[in-house]
Formats: C-alpha cells, sequence, structure tokens
C-alpha cells in the first residue's frame, strides 16, 4: 500500500472541499473507481442500511449521486433525510467519511444527466422498480421488451422516479494510514458561523 505518509494538520486545507478535490484526483489517478461510495441511510426511528452507489459529482453545492427515488434508499431518505458516505482508497491507504442531509436536486439537472446515459441503462432505469421483490429474471426482461415496443425506438423519457440525490456535509473526516496503526485522522465540522473547526482524533 501506498500512501504512508503522516497525514499533518498543517498539509490539510481550511477548506474540507478543497481537501476532498486533492484527495479525490490523487484516487482517479491511483484507481479504476474512485467514484464508488458506500451510503448509509436510516429509518426515522433509526435503523441503518448501505449500499454502494456511484457519485456523479461534487462542489459547493454537495455531492451528488443518482438512484430511484422510490427504491429502499429513495423511502429512507425521504423519511429521513439524514446519510453519510464512505469512501475507501485502498491503494493510498485513504477513507473518507461525510455526513450530511440529503435532497433532490432540481429535475432540468436530472434529465441532463439521464440524457447523458447510454440507452441500455436509461431503458433499465425505467424498467426496474429498484428494491421491489421481482419473480423473476424473465419478468424483468419482459418489461424491457414492453417498454422497447412502446417506444419504438424514440428517445427514453427519464422516468419521474428516477434522478439525483446531493448530500450537503455537515462534517467530514479524512483518515490516512499510518505505520504501526498509528493512523491519522482529522474531522472537519461546519461552525454556526458557517467556517469549519478541524479535530484531529485518536486514531
Ligand atoms: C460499485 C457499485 C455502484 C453502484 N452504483 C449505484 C448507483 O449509482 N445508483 C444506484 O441506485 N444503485 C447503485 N448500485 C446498486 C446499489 O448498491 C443497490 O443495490 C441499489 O441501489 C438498491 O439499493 P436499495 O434497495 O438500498 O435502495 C451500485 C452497486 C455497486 C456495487
Amino acid at each position: 500500500m501506498e500512501g504512508e505518509a503522516e497525514l499533518r494538520r498543517a498539509d490539510l486545507a481550511s477548506d474540507p472541499l478543497e481537501q476532498f478535490r486533492h484527495w479525490y484526483a490523487e484516487a482517479a489517478a491511483a484507481l479504476d473507481v474512485p467514484e464508488a461510495v458506500a451510503l448509509a441511510t436510516a429509518t426515522p426511528d433509526g435503523a441503518p442500511s448501505v449500499r454502494m452507489v456511484l457519485l456523479k459529482g461534487f462542489g459547493e453545492r454537495g455531492l451528488v449521486f443518482f438512484s430511484h427515488y422510490t427504491s429502499r434508499k429513495g423511502r429512507e431518505l425521504e423519511a429521513n433525510p439524514q446519510a453519510a458516505l464512505l469512501f475507501h482508497w485502498r491503494p493510498l491507504g485513504r477513507q473518507v467519511r461525510v455526513e450530511g442531509s440529503v435532497e433532490r436536486i432540481v429535475d432540468s439537472e436530472s434529465d441532463a444527466y439521464f440524457a447523458t446515459r447510454p440507452r441500455d441503462a436509461q431503458l433499465g432505469a425505467v424498467a426496474s422498480r429498484q428494491s421491489d421483490p421481482l419473480a423473476s429474471r424473465a419478468e424483468l426482461y419482459e418489461r424491457l421488451a414492453e417498454l422497447e415496443g412502446d417506444l419504438g425506438g424514440g428517445p427514453v423519457p427519464r422516468p419521474a422516479t428516477w434522478g439525483g440525490f446531493r448530500l450537503m456535509p455537515i462534517a467530514w473526516e479524512f483518515w490516512q494510514h499510518g505505520e504501526s496503526r498509528l493512523h491519522d485522522r482529522f474531522r472537519y465540522e461546519r461552525e454556526p458561523s458557517g467556517g469549519w473547526r478541524v479535530d484531529r482524533l485518536f486514531p
């Protein structure tokens, strides 16, 4: 594993988004799928669930991923908009945790992203009732064939039940693997003033 270098407070950006941008660029150079991220959600009474999604963008307005609004994660986010993301970039010995609230992106942005997807992926998004029970693979093929027939080769409209979410961070943690388990951890927390407080944490 590379990335055994110590992470020093002096090396950290004061803005966690800038720190993430820096680490993400290094992850993109070192890994095939740096955008793979675990998304944790929870029911209103606190029962958690977690699954992988793909990060499709990030910036001042949050971290964006796409899914079915009617899926289990979509339903949980609707009822409880608190969520967490976890990246693990093993070749760099790094982990990044992000916590915050989640909202849907605007329809026009979901439309724009949907339009960039391959037709097969678009058809899949329309045909799938993600997270619902499916009797057999054949049922899914039938739904796809029916859809193809209805569309007659025309464009695939984005289903209203599929689109983007943005997580707006209130906390970030940057974790760097160190020798002899002396890992470095720094947690950023949003302050009422709008700035970020940074604490080193015990590993
Ligand atoms: C590497 C990887 C990336 C994935 N990316 C997405 C994604 O971007 N959006 C999505 O809805 N599901 C994605 N999935 C599938 C989800 O992990 C999950 O099975 C699905 O969204 C249903 O989750 P839910 O029932 O908790 O809502 C991905 C799976 C893997 C393994």
